[in-house]
């Protein structure tokens, strides 16, 4: 559609068949089982997520938007950033706040979204290139885990990370990604990390578990995306959608509770799961943050916080970090 938008695969070829294996074996045939949470989102995943950012129960999107709003002049003015590169950008919706500070301030010349979903990314690209006549969009397919793919975008760069998409990792997976990407960025770049903070737990569970079975439904995706890709023969009707607060590890998880007694098999990795009434699998876990073990996390990492800001209602922190000298 035009020039200005690039979009590099940087999956390898067989990622779906060899990885989606790897993790799923791993993965299901441990205690408790799981499922690592990136296989959520194909094309109708990331659908989904999308209705959950519009659901009443779902506050971490307006709560982050309502902080981007405020505060987006003051990061742009802070970090005069001409690339911006966001990490599981989905939509890119709330990124409009930063992109439209940062060329109001004159400096921005590129924005580089990466996420796993190359559906999300074709999307936001086109929709981006059209009202951002001046942009350069150079997107990319990968693993955020694996490959954090910056190149040669001119600095000062801002690296965004929003959605509390860093909850969905746990403490040592935290941790090795704050290493790669101290390793990634030089002194006068910056990261902007978006954080869901520790509240009233219904508040928590209602924004993981709605009314209109919208969170239900993504959960349950995850189980198509297994039939689809490894052959299996889930029954998604015959799993409860559950979420439940993990108090000792201040996080909500998600999980996929069988209704009865069943055998699944996935032929792709030679497994056949026996599970029993109300076992459970889980999919994801968002964990919750407080703002001094936040900051101490990001200290270990090689992160100094210099800016930290919530919402009126303290709900959700939006914080600015830089590489500690
Ligand atoms: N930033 C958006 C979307 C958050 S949902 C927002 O705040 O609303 C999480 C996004 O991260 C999804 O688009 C998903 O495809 C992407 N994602 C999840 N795990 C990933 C991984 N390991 N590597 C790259 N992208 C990932
Ligand atoms: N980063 C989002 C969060 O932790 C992801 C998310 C929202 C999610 N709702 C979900 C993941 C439901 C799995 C299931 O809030």
């Amino acid at each position: 559609m035009t020039n200005r938008l690039t979009i590099d695969l940087r999956l390898p070829q067989d990622h779906l068949a060899t990885t989606l294996r790897a993790d799923v074996l791993h993965g299901l045939s441990a205690a408790p089982r799981t499922l690592p949470s990136k296989w959520f989102y194909d094309a109708h995943g990331s659908e989904l997520f999308e209705q959950i950012t519009r659901l009443p129960e779902y506050y971490p999107t307006r709560a982050e938007q309502e902080i981007l709003t405020r505060r987006a002049p003051e990061i742009a003015a802070l970090t005069r950033a001409r690339t911006l590169v966001e990490l599981g950008s989905g939509s890119s919706r709330k990124t409009r706040l930063i992109l439209d500070a940062l060329t109001t301030a004159g400096t921005l010349q590129r924005y580089a979204p990466l996420d796993v979903s190359g559906s999300a990314l074709a999307e936001a690209g086109e929709a981006l290139c059209l009202d951002y006549p001046d942009l350069r969009v150079a997107a990319t397919v990968t693993d955020f885990e694996q490959d954090l793919a910056l190149g040669d975008e001119p600095g000062p760069r801002l690296l965004a990370f929003l959605g509390s998409t860093i909850g969905n990792l746990n403490p040592a997976q935290r941790q090795s990604f704050y290493a790669t990407l101290r390793h990634a960025l030089s002194g006068d770049d910056a990261l902007l990390l978006g954080a869901d903070l520790v509240k009233d737990t219904d508040v928590l569970v209602r924004a993981y578990d709605d009314g209109q079975g919208v969170t239900a439904a993504f959960n349950k995706n995850v189980l198509n995306v297994l039939n689809r890709e490894l052959d299996a023969d889930f029954d998604p009707a015959a799993f409860d959608h559950v979420a439940v607060w993990n108090d000792a590890e201040e996080r909500i998880e998600m999980h996929l509770r069988s209704r009865c007694a069943q055998t699944v098999k996935i032929p792709a990795v030679d497994l056949v799961l026996d599970l029993g009434a109300g076992e459970s699998l889980r999919t994801e876990i968002s964990t919750k943050f407080r703002r001094e073990a936040l900051t101490a996390e990001l200290a270990t990492g090689g992160f100094t916080v210099s800016h930290w800001w919530t919402d009126r209602a303290a709900r959700f922190a939006l914080l600015l970090a830089v590489p500690t000298r």
